[in-house]
């Protein structure tokens, strides 16, 4: 398959994750003859994305959430918004969609080897980096620590609660949690408090000299995440955070996605924030 012609694929399962959330799996129907390659968009690296078509209605940038799989099965999480991701509140197992891609460039895990690493998500944002955790728990034995911190608005707003709750469990990786909402009944849900997401840095000791960050959120908290991390030594070129920009062709053809002199399909979607400081407008 050409990354530009979408293929099709069937959605296998759909599971509801908050009112406007879903975590569908798909499977692309030319599954692979024995021992033949997996189409190219069930091939892909964490932090990237592919286009996804709804026929006769549109087509929606997503991230890839999990990771790939021997039978070329992918999830993406998606949240029901506008015109195409909002009919796919109805789609069930069996109905048909559109993929291509993979597009941009992830998290580069090629970097992180040997390195303690610290996630942050916010909101929607654990959608990519849940497809990085799951990448860096299949071989744990490749990075040093591993933390993640999650913020959402309110408790049922936490996006793969039981997962991570799960995960927590183990001395693979340390999981901090915050909620928007003071007042929030916070009761079963371990490692959460009421707070603004980069107020869980103050719960971490970090080696700077030995850290890479990965942020993945709305544009409003990288700010105050990037200084938080400045503060605590850690150098620009270690931060790596996805951006978000409305997308058309996917493939630098277009200019839609334009940062600066980047273009966040083909650049990006993850950027280090050296490439990006100093852009006005980067990080809105
Ligand atoms: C690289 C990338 C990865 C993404 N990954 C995911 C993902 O994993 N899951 C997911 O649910 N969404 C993801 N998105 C956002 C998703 O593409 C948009 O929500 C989608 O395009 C909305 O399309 P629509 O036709 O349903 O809504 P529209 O009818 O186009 O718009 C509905 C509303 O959403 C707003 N909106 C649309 N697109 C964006 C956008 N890119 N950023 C901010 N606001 C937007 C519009 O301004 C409008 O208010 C990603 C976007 C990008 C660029
Ligand atoms: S979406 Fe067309 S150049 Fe990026």
């Amino acid at each position: 398959m050409k990354a530009g012609l979408p293929t099709s694929a069937t959605i296998t399962s759909v599971r509801k994750l908050t009112s406007d959330t879903t975590l569908f799996a798909l499977r692309c129907d030319d599954p692979a003859a024995a021992g033949a390659p997996l189409p190219a968009v069930a091939s892909f690296l964490p932090g990237q994305f592919l286009e996804l078509s709804l026929p006769g209605i549109g087509e929606v940038p997503i991230s890839y959430c999990g990771i790939p799989s021997s039978d070329g099965t992918i999830e993406l999480c998606i949240r029901h918004v506008g015109h195409v991701t909002i009919p796919l509140q109805n789609a069930k197992p069996g109905d048909a969609v559109g993929l291509r891609g993979p597009f941009g460039l992830g998290f580069p895990l090629k970097s992180y080897e040997n390195q303690d690493l610290l996630l942050i998500a916010g909101g929607l944002g654990m959608a990519p980096l849940r497809s990085l955790l799951l990448a860096l728990l299949v071989e744990r034995g490749q990075w040093g620590e591993l933390t993640l911190l999650y913020g959402a608005r309110e408790p049922g707003a936490l996006l793969f609660l039981d997962e991570l709750l799960y995960m927590s469990q183990s001395s693979d990786i340390r999981i901090y949690l915050a909620v928007d909402r003071r007042g929030s009944c916070l009761e079963g849900i371990p490692h959460c408090r009421a707070a603004l997401l980069p107020a869980l840095l103050d719960q971490v000791m970090l080696q700077p000299e030995r850290t890479h960050a990965a942020l993945c959120g709305p544009p409003i908290v990288y700010t105050p995440l990037v200084e938080r991390l400045n503060q605590l030594g850690l150098a620009d070129e270690r931060i790596h955070l996805s951006l978000e920009r409305r997308m058309k062709c996917g493939q630098g053809r277009c200019g839609h996605c334009a940062v600066g002199t980047y273009l966040c399909c083909t650049d990006g979607p993850v950027f280090n924030y050296a490439m990006l400081k100093g852009i006005e407008g980067a990080l809105v």
